[in-house]
């Protein structure tokens, strides 16, 4: 049997991975109320080391960007001292791993931060159905308020400082979150973005937030450790674009200027493929591109080998595969992860999912 086309080495931008196999970005709520990571997701994301590249679970830039439960952060000494132990133990282990970063916009509760501060959006527009918080169980979202047209500036900046904290710790990128909902994707969405000014309207405005957070994270950081994710087309959390392949043209046309270490495309879960995301960025798009969303191996493997990725993000099954890349490798099965664990604390459904035997 021939290796697969996933288990070739890949460079993207400055990071030198031994695998095509990218853990994606799994939230699963471990760290503390004022988002410190666990002493346990140390231990999690080594046994998930043989991963050509882990992106994590996204993380906070400010403690207004935080707005799920226990969710971790990086913009606090004591948050970075938990990451810089992550850090270490996937080095250790011959690992690479770029830290997530987000705000979560108004998809938030104020009963989930430790620490207040203000639920913030595009515009004063709520999110429709409920959330989980530790304090009250289900409740609405926040109403938030809409940015200043400065604070915009400063929503980058935090970005760009956390981005910067991020690398000093040993992160080997970053990846901004631009997609599933949150406040980059609120600001180019066509029903969230109601705004007047230079940040409203038109693509070019709608883009312009996003990519002013782009810009401010390179003036600390090389282009060569940041990727983007973006979700083309993906109604979760209540967006609508009115126009995405218009959108993401520009959009993505003006990512490729950047130089950016890789472009992450997430497939919609229930993707009618009328406009495959892949396909449509892969045309517009002239950097790297990770694909995720619903893959297998196989399917995986064959989407590299025609040209149409450079690399493959699994999410689902690497909650219950710590060794997927092994299992790649010897076509072994996958075992399924459990959902009633995705999102609760402690240790079960975490990182007691084992490996196969020897
Ligand atoms: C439990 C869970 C948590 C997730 N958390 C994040 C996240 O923090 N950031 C993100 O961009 N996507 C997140 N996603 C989406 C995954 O990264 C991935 O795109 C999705 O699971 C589809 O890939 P898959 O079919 O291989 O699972 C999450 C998905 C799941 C199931």
């Amino acid at each position: 049997m021939n290796a697969s086309p996933l288990l070739a080495p890949l460079s993207l931008g400055a990071i030198d991975m031994k695998n095509r196999v990218v853990m994606a970005p799994l939230t699963r709520s471990r760290a503390s109320s004022t988002g410190v990571p666990a002493p346990f997701a140390a231990d999690y994301y080594a046994q998930r080391a043989s991963a050509g590249l882990i992106v994590t679970e996204a993380t906070q830039v400010s403690f207004g960007a935080m707005g799920y439960s226990r969710t971790p952060g990086v913009h606090t000494p004591e948050q970075r001292a938990a990451w810089r132990k992550v850090v270490d133990a996937v080095h250790a282990r011959g690992g690479r791993i770029a830290v997530q970063l987000w705000h979560v916009g108004r998809i938030a509760s104020s009963l989930n931060r430790g620490v207040a501060a203000e639920t913030v959006s595009a515009s004063a527009v709520r999110a429709p159905g409920t959330m989980w918080t530790d304090r009250q169980g289900m409740v609405e979202h926040d109403m938030p308020r809409a940015l200043d047209t400065g604070e915009v500036e400063t929503v980058a900046a935090d970005f760009a400082a956390a981005a910067a904290a991020a690398l000093d710790i040993g992160f080997d990128g970053v990846e901004i979150h631009s997609a599933n909902g949150y406040l980059l994707h609120q600001f180019l969405s066509s029903n969230v973005n109601r705004r007047a000014d230079r940040y409203g309207g038109s693509i070019e405005n709608r883009a312009r937030m996003p990519l002013e957070v782009v810009e401010a994270v390179l003036a600390r950081v090389p282009a060569a450790r940041v990727g983007l994710r973006v979700s083309p087309g993906h109604t979760f959390n209540g967006i609508e674009e009115a126009d995405t392949d218009e959108l993401y043209a520009h959009y993505l046309s003006r990512l490729s200027d950047y130089g950016l270490a890789w472009l992450h495309v997430m497939r919609p879960f229930a993707n009618a493929a009328a406009s495959d995301p892949v396909t449509m960025a892969r045309g517009v798009y002239t950097g790297a591109v990770v694909a995720c969303g619903g893959y297998t191996a196989a399917s995986a493997a064959a989407l590299v080998a025609s040209g149409g990725t450079e690399a493959v993000a699994f999410g689902r099954d690497y909650i219950s595969n710590p060794d997927l890349v092994a299992r790649i490798a010897a076509g072994a099965p996958l075992s399924p992860p459990d959902q009633a664990t995705f999102y609760t604390p402690g240790e079960k459904g975490y990182t007691d999912y084992p490996a196969l035997a020897a």
